[in-house]
């Protein structure tokens, strides 16, 4: 039976036949979850990792094959030095651990984005929990001081330096961090804003979107079903007919 003779009676709760192979997140809205509450909003960004870890097994154990997530955006260093000092450190935390859940789960992690600005300990725990998963099959790709704009500048450099005068889209698509995973499927992004937020802008070009008002922390197995559900809906064209 195919999605469309079952699209009558798929509901939130049910997995549709067809899964996207590629999930990219903005996880958005750790701080208003945390504000409602009446807590810091570093509370938010706790129970955001929580979330984040449960997420990655839904998508995985759903049949998807790679996640990526935005973690830190090249813009968040904006922020009051104790969140951003507090989100690196859940960032550092999860290192210390995330090697022994991937081995265990099979998983492949990669780290995306300039990692040229941290400290020694921490790139080195980032290079580690790449290479000790490097024979494994799922992808999980974190995003920390990411940006859609420096990839691309970094990716057009590179080209250059190659002694490229002329540059194609295939060039381009071969330079960037995702190279290796290729393009999402389905984007997700929820706290409610309809935007980007120079996440994946190249690699965006014939995703799906789904947008949801649901913070992050909040995000559970319904939305996620809800969001591959939509998509299984949408016949994508990719520009054809
Ligand atoms: C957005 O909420 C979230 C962030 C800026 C990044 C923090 C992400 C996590 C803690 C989850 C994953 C972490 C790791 C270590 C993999 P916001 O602060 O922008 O929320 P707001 O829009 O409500 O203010």
């Amino acid at each position: 039976m195919g999605i469309f003779s079952q699209k009558n009676h798929l509901n939130e709760h049910m997995l549709p036949d067809v899964i996207p192979g590629h999930v990219a997140i903005i996880m958005d809205g750790n701080g208003r979850w945390a504000k409602r509450r009446g807590l810091p909003r570093t509370a938010g960004h706790s129970k955001g990792v929580k979330t984040f870890e449960d997420v990655v097994e839904m998508c995985f154990n759903a049949g998807v094959k790679t996640v990526t997530v935005y973690a830190f955006s090249t813009e968040n260093w904006k922020r009051p030095d104790s969140e951003v000092k507090y989100i690196l450190n859940l960032l550092n935390e999860y290192l210390d651990i995330c090697i022994e859940k991937c081995l265990k789960k099979g998983i492949r992690m990669r780290i995306i984005g300039d990692r040229s600005v941290f400290p020694p300990e921490i790139a080195e725990k980032m290079n580690d929990s790449e290479q000790k998963t490097a024979h494994l099959n799922y992808n999980l790709n974190v995003a920390v001081n990411y940006g859609s704009r420096a990839e691309i500048c970094t990716a057009v450099n590179a080209l250059i330096s190659e002694g490229k005068n002329e540059i194609s889209e295939t060039d381009i698509s071969s330079k960037l961090y995702t190279t290796p995973v290729g393009d999402p499927d389905l984007i997700i992004r929820t706290g409610g804003e309809l935007r980007l937020s120079n996440f994946l802008m190249w690699q965006a070009a014939y995703s799906e979107f789904y947008f949801t008002d649901t913070l992050w922390p909040d995000f559970g197995k319904k939305d996620l079903y809800k969001a591959f559900s939509k998509f299984a809906k949408t016949h994508r064209r990719f520009g054809g007919l």
